[in-house]
């Protein structure tokens, strides 16, 4: 069986890495890259206004985004705050590490594992992690992430856990790459690292096996807008707003 980190190496420095801006459907210039971007960058104004409502200044936070990829959420979060130089991606892939600060030389990228522990320089006000967790396959790991960014936010922190949906994340196949979370395990890994949940909302839409962000190559936005609305099924992805206790 390939490690963790084999999985991670096969995928993000090797398959991934070898499709260009048409053939990779996560790229904006394709509908589902798009859509799911416009709907982060949705997600994340509606973070930052939940942020301005507490009276927090967000022109002075500093942010880490957790396995940040190729960086495009902390390009979002610089256009929000309009300081990249107070925002810091960490990820496990060289390549797309190396992407990221090409993208933005403002921005502190750097290549480190936050389950094994990396050693920040400072501590910050708001640490995020879309669609990381998900690759996290044992409890320890889940864990020792959860602990890490505990110990690096400041007192008042928060932290965004941004993941997909699955009906129980350990029920998934030997050696599967990803698998998402209910919001009762959300919780429950959240709470017991010291969390306590302040805001959560869901987007798109789990139903009949498939996930709402894969039908916008298929159908107009208007109607995926509209089965998210009146198919019953789960929540496609949660994102959870957690502080300090
Ligand atoms: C599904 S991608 C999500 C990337 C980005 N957050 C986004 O939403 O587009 C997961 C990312 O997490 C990174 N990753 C996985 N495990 C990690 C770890 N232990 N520490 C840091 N990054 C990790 C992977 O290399 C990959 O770039």
């Amino acid at each position: 069986m390939r490690s963790y980190q084999q999985v991670i190496k096969d995928r993000y420095d090797g398959r991934e890495k070898s499709l260009d801006i048409y053939n990779n459907i996560y790229s904006i210039i394709n509908p589902i890259g798009f859509n799911g971007h416009t709907n982060i960058e949705n997600a994340i104004y509606k973070i930052f206004r939940f942020l301005i409502e507490k009276n927090i200044d967000i022109r002075s936070i500093e942010i880490l985004d957790v396995g940040c990829g190729s960086g495009w959420i902390t390009r979002i979060f610089a256009e929000f705050t309009g300081n990249p130089r107070n925002i810091m991606g960490i990820d496990l892939s060289e390549y797309r590490i190396q992407t990221a600060k090409e993208f933005n030389p403002n921005i502190e990228y750097i290549k480190g594992d936050i389950v094994e522990g990396y050693q920040f320089p400072r501590k910050f006000d708001l640490i995020t992690a879309f669609d990381i967790f998900m690759h996290l396959n044992t409890i320890e790991m889940i864990e020792a992430a959860l602990v890490n960014i505990y110990k690096n936010l400041n007192p008042n922190g928060f932290f965004v856990w941004f993941d997909a949906y699955a009906k129980d994340h350990f029920k998934c196949a030997e050696e599967a790459e990803l698998n998402g979370f209910n919001s009762k395990q959300m919780d429950m890994f959240a709470e017991k690292a010291g969390f306590t949940k302040v805001y959560e909302f869901s987007l798109y839409k789990y139903f009949l096996g498939r996930h709402s962000l894969y039908l916008y190559n298929k159908l107009p936005i208007i109607l995926v807008k509209l089965i998210e609305k009146v198919i019953p099924g789960s929540p496609g992805n949660m994102l959870k707003l957690f502080k300090i206790n």
